[in-house]
């Protein structure tokens, strides 16, 4: 009696903890696809291609001292913390991710069924949203030296509008995103970046942080790797001034051979629906209460800024900007009734990673609203990133060796019920349920893309058997669809959902 009793806890135990075994096609492939590949696949900006088992596999020990070990983790790149507020797009694992991925390499980094394994989201070379109304080039190719060093360009982009338009959407497609680090976009109206880049020799002109100059729109657009190209909500447009030149400044990694860039920007007009504009604000050194803006060698010093909102606002984004000495961010909004919201921490600034961070919802800052605005820099030589050897006094400049103070943020004239409104899409999810009676399996999704979209059934080998959508370009938001299942034999099937940014395969056993 007593040996059968530990027969059958044996087994019971031998069950449970196969069932609990992490695999990676279905537990491990979805987290990195979803959370590392748009960076580390092959011709993307990383060094090494994270795209199927064999290369997690081989690359599991740096895997877990770049993104699992909370001592040292800088993967995936993101600069905002996350304990403070969040944003769209967000570039960062779950606990519950970090576990999985620990779980699946003490496992002994099991493969599981390869017909689970979810496809890779899908990576258009081109437009991600669609046909664009107009298409700014480089008028030629630019050659980054293999000198293994960064460099950083402005080039100067005609458009050749005699008249304005509202823009839905400005989506930056690098030419080359092996070295394509950066990228800001300004627009301008005044011609002196033409003076400028008739200056320097070669394409365009050399220009380490902003354009040298103040253009019309400084910060009107801009990317790094991982980004993504949205259309605004509905009635909501940015404008593209008549005459004007799109400014590209391109920051270009370091690359040990001689590398080619021709990167383009798509705009998408929106001349119907337009009812309100993106306007933009730059908290900068003007409003700094305990300046002046200055660092001296061997000196940490924290600047406090604020700024008044002087109507409603729903803000859309913010875009913190300093060079190699800023070291920590925290902005936050103290509303007339004294509630705070947090708008974005950073702890540890890195002058690579800086971006447009934008809201998921937007943000009410009712008119009297104070936006408090810190930023830390450290001149010592404790700063491992301090460009200054040995240590100089630092003041405001457009050097790597100067520094910047400058808070970018992007708004709209507050509407009622904005703060409902998703700005960018909700979150990506599949959901399909199989209705036996009606021998169909209903599939609830949802994409935060407006890209290409690949929804199928494949069998238990990974043969496809049924597909509902083959890339086609599907809105941001909630979906639904359906497969017929009325020929399909009993067993299992997967379904599998991949856009441009997001992948997942889900089980399905049909009766
Ligand atoms: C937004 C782009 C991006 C994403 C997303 C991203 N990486 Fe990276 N990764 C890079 C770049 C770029 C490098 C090269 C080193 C650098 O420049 O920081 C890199 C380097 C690495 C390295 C090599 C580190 C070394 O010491 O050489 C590992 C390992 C790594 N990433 C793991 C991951 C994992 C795991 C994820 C997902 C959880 C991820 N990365 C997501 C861009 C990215």
């Amino acid at each position: 009696m007593k040996k059968q009793l530990f027969i059958f806890l044996f087994i019971g135990i031998c069950i449970a903890a196969k069932a609990q075994t992490v695999t990676y096609t279905e537990t491990v492939a979805p987290i990195i696809y979803n959370k590392c590949s748009s960076c580390h696949h092959a011709g993307g900006i990383a060094p090494m291609a994270f795209t199927n088992y064999s290369e997690a596999k081989k690359y599991a020990g740096m895997i877990t001292m770049a993104a699992l070990d909370p001592k040292n983790k800088f993967m995936p790149p993101w600069m905002p913390d996350t304990a403070y507020s969040h944003f769209a797009d967000e570039r960062t694992l779950t606990l519950t991710e970090t576990e999985a991925i620990k779980k699946w390499i003490a496992d002994g980094m099991p493969q599981g069924n390869p017909a689970a394994e979810p496809e890779l989201p899908l990576y258009p070379k081109g437009s991600q949203l669609g046909k664009p109304d107009l298409t700014v080039s480089m008028a030629e190719s630019f050659t980054h030296t293999g000198n293994n060093k960064d460099e950083y360009r402005v080039f100067v982009l005609p458009t050749h509008l005699t008249e304005g338009h509202n823009v839905k959407a400005i989506e930056i497609v690098p030419g080359n995103p092996k070295i394509a680090h950066h990228i800001i976009l300004g627009l301008d109206t005044t011609r002196m970046a033409d003076q400028l880049d008739a200056k320097d020799e070669a394409y365009g002109y050399e220009q380490y942080s902003g354009f040298g100059f103040y253009p019309t729109y400084d910060n009107w657009s801009g990317w790094v790797p991982g980004n993504k190209a949205r259309f605004f909500p509905q009635g909501i447009s940015n404008y593209m001034l008549p005459n004007s030149k799109v400014l590209l400044q391109m920051h270009y990694g370091p690359s040990p051979i001689d590398a080619k860039d021709s990167t383009t920007v798509n705009i998408f007009y929106n001349d119907k629906s337009a009812d309100r504009f993106i306007k933009g604000w730059v908290i900068s050194p003007n409003d700094i209460k305990d300046g002046p803006f200055y660092i001296p060698a061997n000196t940490k010093r924290t600047f406090h800024a604020q700024f008044k909102v002087t109507s409603d606002y729903s803000l859309i984004s913010v875009t913190p900007h300093a060079h190699w000495l800023g070291k920590q961010w925290e902005v936050y909004a103290v509303h007339p009734n004294g509630d705070t919201t947090h708008l974005i921490r950073v702890n540890d600034w890195d002058f690579n990673w800086q971006n447009f961070f934008s809201f998921k919802k937007f943000i009410k800052l009712e008119k009297g609203t104070i936006i408090y605005c810190n930023a830390t820099y450290d001149n010592t030589e404790k700063n491992y990133r301090n460009p200054n050897r040995p240590l100089k006094n630092v003041a405001w400049g457009e050097s790597a060796k100067d520094e910047m103070f400058l808070f970018y943020f992007s708004y709209v004239p507050y509407k009622t019920g904005d703060e409902n409104v998703e700005i960018g899409g909700s979150v990506n999810y599949l959901n399909p349920v199989y209705d036996a009676a009606a021998k169909k399996i209903r599939i609830d999704y949802s994409t935060t893309d407006n890209s290409g979209v690949n929804l199928k059934l494949c069998d238990d080998k990974g043969k496809t058997v049924a597909l509902a959508l083959n890339n086609e370009r599907v809105e941001s938001g909630r979906h639904q669809s359906e497969i017929d299942t009325k020929t399909l034999k009993s067993g299992i099937y997967w379904c599998k959902y991949s856009t441009g940014s997001y992948t997942d395969s889900k089980k399905i056993v049909i009766e």
